[in-house]
């Protein structure tokens, strides 16, 4: 299959690589497009024969089920079972980087949700992936565009390198802002728990909703026994092929061990900006200044496959404090890392 590629600048947006993208999902096709998080791979939602297509083009295990996306918060109504919080959640965040799950309605297959009797919506905020959903009229599927198990893909190249063959087409939007998945939550009554950290942070959360849990599998490994609350917490993510290991430590001890490890072994470092002039230049990544958490969000996918083309046989980063959006770095990070910090 020939991937047809279609730039578009989220400014100026063309309205015709809009409508022919729109059409490929009408009729049963996958298109890969940009949003605030990272690029989506969509298909019609309602349209079973097409999320399997999905499956297949991602290599993704068919239970893990995908997130639909809405032009509007209401037009969730459709597709799902709301509740007065949804609404409450969606004024505050939507559109936005915020999934919610919900009691599916009959129009959405299960070959869309793994099974499940529940969905996951989502109203996203980039104004290209608004106009493809609005023009398409009814619901995109999309997990990220990544082959399973690869970092998701935060720009159009890195959707082609995965993907370019597999799919109808890919909108080329440039870089995604967040650069990190939404975060999602469940609803339960009037509480929320966070399956996924993301862009809305547990603490924006809480100015919606007085009570807000974190699920265990954010910060910590499942055990072998233990069913998901969402069954994407049971794969590995965004695994780089070399080892990753996450130190844990003062700043500038860590600094000193990046600058060991460059000396003495094949490593290649994902730093911070203050700590390059203490660097070699060879095999680094400046993910972003110390205190600049949304930087560090929107570069650590593409630092991830950076750092993985070196050839290093391991890679070493900052264990990120988990705190505000530095959580949905650290979830990322740990599972890159299956869980390997070093203390130092
Ligand atoms: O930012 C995002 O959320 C991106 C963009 C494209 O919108 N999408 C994304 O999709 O990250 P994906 O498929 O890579 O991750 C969706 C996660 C999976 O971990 C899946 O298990 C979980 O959402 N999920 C989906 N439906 C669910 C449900 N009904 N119950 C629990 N978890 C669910
Ligand atoms: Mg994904």
């Amino acid at each position: 299959m020939e991937t047809a590629i279609y730039k578009v600048d989220s400014e100026h947006i063309d309205k015709s690589a809009i409508v022919a993208c729109a059409k490929i999902i009408k009729n049963g096709g996958l298109v890969a497009f940009p949003t605030e998080t990272v690029y989506g791979l969509g298909a019609d939602a309602t349209d079973k024969t097409a999320a399997k297509k999905i499956y297949s083009a991602k290599g993704r295990p068919s239970d893990n089920p995908l997130i639909i996306h809405v032009a509007r918060p209401e037009d969730a109504e459709r597709y799902a079972y709301t509740c007065e919080l949804y609404y409450k959640l969606a004024e505050a965040f939507m559109p936005g980087p915020l999934t919610v799950i919900l009691k599916k309605k009959d129009i959405v297959p299960a070959e869309v949700t793994g099974g499940l009797d529940s969905v996951a919506v989502r109203c996203p905020s980039h104004a290209v992936a608004r106009e493809l959903i609005a023009a398409t009229d009814v619901a995109i599927a999309a997990p990220s565009a990544n082959i399973s198990g690869s970092p998701s893909p935060t720009c159009a190249e890195h959707v082609i390198g995965d993907m370019s063959g597999r799919i109808d087409a890919v909108i080329d939007g440039g870089v995604c802002d967040i650069g990190l998945e939404s975060t999602i939550v469940k609803i339960d009554g009037d509480k929320v728990t966070m399956l996924r950290p993301g862009g809305i942070t547990a603490d924006a959360l809480g100015c919606v909703c007085e009570h807000v849990e974190i699920a265990a599998a954010v910060t910590e490994a499942l055990k072998a026994d233990e069913r998901p609350l969402s069954p994407g917490m049971k794969y590995r993510h965004y695994a780089p092929s070399a080892q990753l290991v996450l130190l844990d430590g003062e700043d500038s001890d860590v600094t000193e061990f990046f600058a060991n490890a460059q000396k003495n072994e094949n490593a290649a470092i994902i730093c911070y900006s203050e700590e390059l002039p203490s660097l070699s230049s060879e095999k680094v990544i400046d993910i972003g200044a110390r205190d600049d958490l949304a930087t560090q969000a929107q570069r650590l996918f593409s630092a991830l496959r950076e750092s993985d083309g070196f050839g290093a046989d391991i890679i070493y980063a900052h264990l990120p404090r988990q705190e505000g959006l530095g959580l949905a770095l650290y979830n990322r990070l740990i599972r890159a890392a299956a869980h390997t910090v070093k203390k130092i």
